[in-house]
């Protein structure tokens, strides 16, 4: 067996703003299976309070970035967890990442360095008997593992991986801090965690680690390019060949059409109409003879909605619905809700659970048009649903649509569709083309089959972090 950490600032079912905490939430259990013992540490907010069973205390910290902390084991179904409970740092209502006035935490800088140096303690000293092998950080929140390692003198023998699920955020700071962020001086520099005159928690974590991954091969190809390295594409041209793209999976009893206890559950196309049905009743959307569209998101620039609300009219003009779920940017918000006056198109602006598996359950297509998209969860559960993804040609779901192109469409294995160049123009082609597939039943439903068979669960990426664990092992 061997012992992995995983360190992350979310983890679904006990906290979440995106795909990250799905991640983060599935692989414990995708890695058991894989002869790995999965830990996963968590800052312990006010809503993973109730989740959880606190099963004991590990060790305390008696300044942890400004206040006392406690580090708990405790359970929450399969789930193992190291949880750390520091009001200072993350006892605070509304969301983990932002204040009431929209804006991020003004430390947020310490609350993650904190959540990375209680990792890096964890893997060199251990807790509670319990001493990992391997550190598998997500994104920059987890970013300064590799350099609290290094000053603990614990990279001789803990071994670590950076995971980047978004490489659009960096975590920040200004050098001012470099003192109350517990950092080494001397590292900051280019070589190190210097980025453009601030430090950078996400560099840190992608000089420092012994390997990086990031969530679909496209992507890591992609981040090396300057379109979308977001600054960074220099570094990870540096360092290609710690590098490589492990495609995300789906937990698939949680998005199981048979079994999924948020719809009426099904195992055929025709049952999936019945859901349709209760879809349209709920959102309040008339019969239509095209397609009904949803979107599952977070509303904001990278996930090219923008375009959609461009392109609505063609869609609507062919007869297709728009049935919509998110929430983010203000202006977005209200695009939306005005989008929404057309009695075609539902909008339901908030995070809803139970909806969203009703959307996906109950569409004919779901839309993702982003501008870029390291993996993309929500087309993989539309594959899984049955329900077509129309997506855009980038990092992940390039890399798990199977295109109806002529080609694919003659050989009957065409499962979704893609459109390039992420613009308005080409959106509005992939809606043209998605009603006309639609129009011919025999041709949708070869598709939705195709879909509905292709594999989006865990088994070869889970096989692919076994093997990179062993990777950086170090004895
Ligand atoms: P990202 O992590 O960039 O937001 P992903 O597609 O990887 O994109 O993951 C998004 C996750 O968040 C999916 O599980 C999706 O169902 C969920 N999600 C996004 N917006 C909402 C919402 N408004 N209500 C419920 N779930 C949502
Ligand atoms: C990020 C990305 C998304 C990915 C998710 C989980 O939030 O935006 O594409 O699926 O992480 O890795």
């Amino acid at each position: 067996m061997t012992r992995v950490l995983s360190v992350a600032s979310e983890c679904a079912p006990l906290v979440k703003t995106g795909g990250l905490a799905d991640v983060v939430g599935a692989l414990p259990a995708a890695l058991a299976r894989q002869g790995v013992e999965m830990r996963t540490l968590l800052p312990y907010y006010p809503a993973v309070q109730s989740k959880v069973t606190v099963t004991g205390t590990l060790f305390d910290v008696a300044d942890l970035f400004g206040g006392p902390a406690r580090i708990l084991s405790a359970t929450s179904g399969a789930l193992d967890l190291i949880l750390i409970d520091a009001g200072h740092l993350y006892d605070r209502a509304g969301s983990i990442y932002i204040g009431p006035d929209g804006r991020d935490w003004g430390d947020n800088p310490e609350r993650f360095a904190a959540l990375s140096w209680v990792a890096a303690k964890t893997g060199a000293e251990g807790a509670g008997g319990w001493t990992p092998e391997v550190i598998h950080a997500h994104d920059w929140q987890a970013g300064f593992v590799p350099e609290y390692l290094h000053m603990m003198g614990a990279t001789s023998r803990v071994g670590t991986i950076l995971t980047i699920h978004n490489i659009a955020f960096h975590g920040l700071a200004d050098p001012g801090r470099l003192g109350a962020l517990r950092l080494n001086r001397n590292r900051y520099t280019r070589e190190g965690f210097e980025f453009w005159g601030r430090i950078s928690a996400l560099k840190a974590g992608l000089m420092g680690a012994d390997r990086l991954t990031t969530v679909s091969p496209t992507y890591a190809a992609e981040l090396m390019r300057d379109e979308f390295g977001m600054g960074l594409d220099g570094v990870m041209r540096l360092r290609r060949d710690a590098l490589s793209g492990i495609l995300n999976g789906i937990d698939e009893d949680v998005w199981n059409p048979a079994t999924d206890p948020a719809i009426i559950p099904y195992k055929s196309l025709k049952e999936k109409t019945v859901n349709k049905q209760a879809l349209r009743t709920e959102m309040g959307l008339p019969d239509s003879a095209g397609p009904l569209c949803c979107v599952v998101s977070r509303l904001t620039e990278q996930k090219g909605l923008d375009l959609l609300l461009e392109t609505l009219p063609t869609l609507l003009h062919r007869g297709g619905q728009l049935a919509l779920l998110g929430s983010g940017e203000k202006w977005m918000e209200d695009a939306f809700r005005n989008a929404a006056r057309d009695a075609n198109v539902a909008v339901k602006i908030g995070y809803d659970e139970g909806l969203s598996h009703r959307l996906i359950a109950g569409s004919d297509a779901i839309l993702v048009p982003s501008r870029f998209e390291p993996c993309g969860l929500t087309q993989l559960y539309g594959l899984r649903y049955g329900t077509i993804p129309v997506v855009a040609l980038t990092g992940g779901l390039a890399d798990t649509v199977i295109h109806a192109s002529p080609a694919a469409l003659g050989m009957g294995v065409a499962s979704g569709i893609q459109f390039s160049p992420v613009t308005a123009d080409a959106l509005r082609g992939a809606l043209v083309q998605s009603c006309d597939l639609y129009a011919q039943p025999a041709v949708w439903e070869q598709m939705q089959g195709n879909a509905m068979r292709q594999p989006v669960g865990w088994g070869p990426s889970a096989k692919a972090y076994a093997g990179l664990y062993r990777d950086v092992t170090k004895h």
